[in-house]
């Protein structure tokens, strides 16, 4: 544990170490949130899917935020084309959105609207207009394609920003693109994905994700496995979080995969182990929980914390080599240095590690402040060929359809929700220390939407 002095001067000379308020106005007003569409959602790299989704020429899926849909399309082994999706006949929605779902998917040699039949091959160009001499040849190729968006690709997800002046993407991630590859988060898939609509702000929803502050209170049942205090750090327009290392534990220990405390640590790992896996299904494997419940007949009793977490990585690890997975290995370091999850500017958070990864996203629903579509999927490695087939699933803000640890974090989110609408809410006093990605958020908003910047107290 750090000196408290020490504590303090870290905290001073870090950016954004001051305590700020953040006014309610981001999260409650309509006329903000209308003001996102343009001044947000229109100029930023969004995430949309996974590549592994679309892997065959022709494969499509589509991404709504407010009145704005995308259509991705695979136009060549190697290539990805974006369009609004639109025809530019009349206006018709190209592509439809089954109801219910969160996105169309499919696989087309064309796209043939609905409406009145006009074509479009898989770049996008109008190949066919039913009498078209009709228009006394005024239509070229220009007005009778579709409308290109900027699509890319980084770390096996396909990002899409409407703003045709856009920087590059890689450039946007930075510098959480670089910090992130060494994980090699592309060889992971989906082991579930889930979505929901629910009832708070897409900010609400994101900001109980972003800080560990809230675990001692929210998820008690973690405070017997130890103290798990952590940091947040601005790192440009995105953020970082991460725990601290208990004294005496190397780099190494500073990763996700944590050791558990408690009188024997190879009963607290297994405990935690198990409990993460049975009560989240998220931040571990199922390698990883037998390892850790095979820990107690491996090692003698006694064994010290470090060397139990040494043993019950390497053990699982070599498991899962033999079946033909392979962690990333990534220097004790970085992984430190990396910490647990990054979130990505505005919308994104990846929570990685070596072998598996937790991500969370939520954009809004509509115009209501009060409402946003929340989705989390949690990837693993798999030998090849064995990759689960996943769907996104429609799952209510409920323990029930989700787990009980998330249906924890849930809780609070239609609750801070409503508290924030009160007359008697003067603003949010976020953790100067610990919930500091949720102040670099809200600085980085404030430049897209030219208000909301967060007030220095005192
Ligand atoms: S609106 Fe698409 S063909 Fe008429
Ligand atoms: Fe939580």
């Amino acid at each position: 544990m750090k000196k408290a002095e020490d504590m303090q001067e870290t905290m001073a000379s870090e950016p954004l170490s001051e305590a700020v308020t953040i006014g309610p106005e981001a999260y409650v007003s309509e006329d903000y949130a209308r003001a996102e569409r343009d001044r947000l959602w229109r100029k930023v790299w969004l995430r949309v899917g996974r590549i592994e989704e679309i892997p065959e020429v022709g494969q499509f899926l589509s991404y709504e935020v407010l009145d704005d849909s995308i259509v991705v399309v695979r136009t060549a082994a190697d290539k990805l084309k974006a369009f609004h999706n639109v025809c530019p006949h009349r206006g018709r929605r190209l592509v439809d959105t089954p109801k219910g779902t969160r996105n169309a998917c499919g696989r087309r040699q064309q796209f043939v609207c609905g409406f009145h039949g006009w074509r479009f091959n898989l770049d996008g160009e109008n190949t066919h207009i039913p009498h078209c001499e009709d228009w006394n040849g005024t239509l070229n190729a220009d007005n009778t394609r579709l409308s290109e968006v900027n699509v890319d690709t980084w770390s096996g997800w396909v990002f899409i920003n409407m703003d045709p002046d856009c920087e590059p993407l890689r450039d946007y991630l930075e510098p959480a693109a670089s910090m992130l590859e060494p994980f090699e988060l592309h060889r992971m898939r989906y082991r579930w994905r889930k979505w929901g609509i629910f009832d708070c702000n897409w900010k609400v929803a994101l900001e109980a994700f972003n800080e560990t502050y809230h675990v001692q209170t929210t998820h008690p049942e973690f405070n017997k496995y130890g103290e798990f205090r952590g940091w947040a750090k601005a790192q440009g327009r995105h953020s970082n979080i991460g725990y601290e290392a208990p004294k005496g534990m190397d780099e190494n220990q500073k990763a996700k995969l944590r050791i558990a405390s408690g009188t024997d640590p190879r009963v607290a790992t297994a405990e935690m182990q198990v409990y993460t896996w049975e009560k989240a299904n998220t931040n571990t494997t199922e390698t990883l929980v037998d390892a850790a419940r095979r820990l107690v007949d491996e090692l003698p009793e006694g064994t010290p914390g470090p060397q139990v977490l040494q043993h019950w990585l390497k053990s699982a690890k070599e498991r899962d080599a033999a079946r033909g997975v392979h962690w990333a290995e990534v220097d004790p370091a970085h992984v430190g240095k990396s910490g647990t999850a990054w979130q990505i500017f505005p919308n994104f958070q990846i929570g990685h590690a070596v072998n598996n990864m937790l991500c969370y996203s939520a954009r809004p629903y509509g115009y209501d402040p009060n409402k946003c579509i929340f989705e989390a999927a949690v990837y693993q490695h798999y030998p090849e060929g064995e990759e689960p087939v996943t769907e996104w699933e429609y799952s209510p803000a409920t323990e029930e359809a989700w787990s009980y640890v998330l249906g924890q974090d849930f809780s609070n989110m239609a609750a801070v929700q409503l508290g924030m609408q009160s007359a008697g809410f003067r603003g949010t006093q976020p953790n100067p220390y610990m919930e500091r990605s949720t102040v670099n958020l809200h600085k980085n908003l404030a430049e897209y939407m030219g208000r909301g910047a967060p007030v220095k107290k005192g």
